[in-house]
């Protein structure tokens, strides 16, 4: 199988697993005080460093979750007062929350074309006053990058809470919530070599917000619930790695990312969706018209290609992309959208077998399609 579809989640990192063996086999609750007790408190307390080195927050301001999920609803549902301000291209762990919200004000700043918001349209919205504001660093679906020091800078200004979904750009592109002024950010282990059902949220120190799971009161009381040592020890291990390859896989998942772009964009109707430029290193979203996205993923399937149309929450609702329709692209794209995710693990060799493969597998799906005629296919 060559997989690509690393935003929907990435391969477990044996470098990981060995960090995460010693924990799963031993039985100590960081909280006890014997030794086994000790030793998993130290696992936990180690991975926050990680964690915290990657973001650049203190070990102090994170907090682990049950994922990125968990962590945008402790946020999201944490922070009372007046109205909440996010976009309509959050992922479903905002806007479910932000949903949730009963008689709270809540804003969706809409992006443009690109699927980045312009700090500006942020400005103008909080003229009016609002309590918290959650714009995610990177889109899951089309890899669009937002200006978060910009968007941070603003909030600053105008006195309002400031989250940011970090759950496709940490570990992927150079994050820094103190320099950025983020007030909190979600992360996730397994979109970085992690692994699933463990995450974090960083909450800057000062920061006024309430519990979303009481308990025993571990997390300094913000998240009860005995840890998932091992899970977190994990996450720290991958953390640690991301931010040690940084600077090697950004270029390298680029170029691959390009050359599989620029070879895919040489099937005639077909283009790229997001930002051209300000966009993940391993997204890369594209339409072929006249194709039904999900044919497309059938037929890659068959030919051992694991891809996707978006995010991997969009396949149990069976709707088509909201994020695609907030950025206002013709139903025909939105439709016939195809994303490719790429880490650190792919190579160029893979890269030219999809590029191969794919414009057959077009060529076989439009021969049957609707559109046909219109096009000329
Ligand atoms: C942008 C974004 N936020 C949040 C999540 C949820 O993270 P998790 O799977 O760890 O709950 C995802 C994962 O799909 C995501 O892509």
């Amino acid at each position: 199988m060559i997989y690509m579809d690393n935003a929907a989640s990435s391969p477990l990192r044996p470098e990981v697993l060995e960090t995460m063996l010693p924990y799963m086999r031993s039985v100590g609750n960081p909280s006890s005080i014997h030794r086994d007790g000790r030793s998993a408190r130290r696992g936990v307390e180690g991975a926050r460093r990680h964690v915290a080195a990657l973001l650049n927050a203190d070990p102090s301001e994170i907090l682990f979750t049950s994922g990125g999920t968990e962590a945008n609803n402790t946020a999201l549902r944490g922070v009372s007062g007046g109205r909440l301000v996010t976009t309509s291209i959050e992922h479903e762990s905002v806007l479910e929350p932000c949903r949730a919200q009963g008689a709270r004000p809540v804003t969706y700043l809409e992006p443009d074309s690109t699927g980045t918001i312009p700090p500006e349209t942020l400005d103008e919205s909080l003229s009016e006053p609002a309590a918290l504001v959650s714009i995610m660093t990177a889109n899951n679906e089309v890899g669009t990058i937002q200006d978060v020091r910009a968007l941070a800078g603003v909030c600053r200004r105008h006195g309002a809470v400031f989250h940011t979904d970090m759950v496709q750009a940490a570990g992927k592109i150079p994050v820094d919530v103190k320099s950025w002024g983020v007030d909190m950010a979600s992360v996730s282990a397994h979109k970085i070599g992690g692994p699933m059902g463990v995450g974090a949220l960083y909450v800057r120190s000062g920061t006024e917000m309430e519990p979303l799971v009481l308990g025993g009161g571990q997390e300094s009381g913000m998240r009860s619930g005995t840890e998932n040592v091992a899970g977190i020890v994990g996450f720290g291990e991958a953390c640690r790695l991301a931010r040690a390859e940084m600077s090697r896989n950004i270029p390298y998942v680029s170029s691959l990312r390009d050359q599989l772009v620029s070879r895919l964009l040489e099937i005639p109707h077909s283009g790229l969706n997001g930002h051209p430029t300000s966009r993940l290193p391993g997204n890369a979203h594209l339409a072929f018209l006249g194709v039904n996205g999900e044919d497309l993923i059938i037929k890659l399937d068959e030919n051992g290609i694991a891809a996707s149309t978006g995010s991997a929450c969009s396949v149990h609702t069976q709707k088509e992309s909201h994020v695609l329709r907030a950025m206002n692209l013709p139903a025909e794209t939105i439709s016939s959208s195809l994303r490719l995710t790429l880490g650190p693990q792919n190579t160029s060799e893979e890269v030219g077998k999809v590029a191969e493969a794919m414009p057959h597998i077009v060529s076989e799906l439009r021969a049957v399609s609707p559109l046909r005629e219109r096009y000329g296919f």
